[in-house]
C-alpha cells in the first residue's frame, strides 16, 4: 500500500516558493511511491484554538465548526506530515499557526485518533539572505515535533528567495527537497 504525505500549504501565493519546494519534495517522494495530498490554507476558514476543553465531547476532534475539519481528516491517516510555510515576520504565516493550536485534541486523553511517531517535514522559504533567519521557526518546528512524537526526516530553509518563484532561478533548494523526497522510503522503514 502507498504511503501518505500531507501537504500543508501556508502560503496565498500559488506556485510560490514555499509551494514550489513542496512540489518538489513530491516529485522525490512519488518516484519511491509516495501518494500526497495538499491542503491549501488561503482560502480555508480555520480559527484559533479556543482553549474550551470539549476535545472530542460531540465525537469529533473540535467542537468548532469550520473548515479544520479537512485539515484533520487528512492528518488522520498521514504517514508524513509537511509544513510548507513562508518565514512571516520570523515564524509561521497566520494560514499556518492555527494547525498547530488545533492539533491539541490528538492529545486529549479520549483521542481516538494516535498521531504519535509520524514523521514531519519542515520546508521554508525567506527573502532574508542570512540563514539564521530561520531560529525562531525552526525552533518552533523541533519543540513542536518533539511534543507531537512525530520524528523529523529533513528541513529545508530557503534564505534569499523574495520575489515569487524565485527559487527555481536561485540556489539548489528545488534539488535538495526532491532529494529529501526520494529520502523518505529509506527513512521511514528505520521508524
Ligand atoms: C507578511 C510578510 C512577512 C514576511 N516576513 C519575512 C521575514 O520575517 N523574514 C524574511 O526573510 N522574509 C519575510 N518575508 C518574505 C517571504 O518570506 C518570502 O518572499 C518568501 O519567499 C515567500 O514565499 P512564498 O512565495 O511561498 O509565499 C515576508 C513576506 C510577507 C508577505
Amino acid at each position: 500500500m502507498s504511503r501518505k504525505i500531507t501537504v500543508i500549504l501556508g502560503s496565498p501565493r500559488r506556485d510560490g516558493n514555499s509551494e514550489r519546494l513542496a512540489a518538489a519534495l513530491v516529485r522525490g517522494a512519488s518516484e519511491v511511491g509516495y501518494k500526497a495530498q495538499y491542503v491549501r490554507m488561503h482560502g480555508l476558514k480555520v480559527g484559533g484554538c479556543i482553549d474550551c476543553r470539549r476535545c472530542w465531547s460531540n465525537g469529533t476532534h473540535c467542537f468548532l465548526n469550520d473548515d479544520m475539519k479537512e485539515v484533520y481528516a487528512a492528518l488522520d491517516t498521514s504517514d508524513v506530515i509537511v509544513f510548507a510555510s513562508p518565514l512571516y515576520f520570523y515564524s509561521w504565516a497566520a494560514q499556518i499557526k492555527p494547525i498547530w493550536d488545533r492539533l491539541l485534541p490528538y492529545f486529549h486523553p479520549n483521542s481516538k485518533v494516535d498521531v504519535r511517531g509520524r514523521v514531519a517535514v519542515l520546508l521554508s522559504t525567506a527573502g532574508d539572505k542570512d540563514a539564521k533567519c530561520f531560529g525562531g521557526l525552526k525552533k518552533s518546528f523541533e519543540l513542536a515535533c518533539a511534543y507531537c512524537g512525530w520524528r523529523i526526516a529533513g528541513e529545508i530553509l530557503a534564505h534569499g528567495v523574495y520575489g515569487a518563484g524565485e527559487i527555481s532561478e536561485k540556489g539548489d533548494w528545488l534539488k535538495r527537497a526532491e532529494d529529501l523526497g526520494k529520502k523518505l522510503q529509506t527513512d521511514e522503514g528505520e521508524k
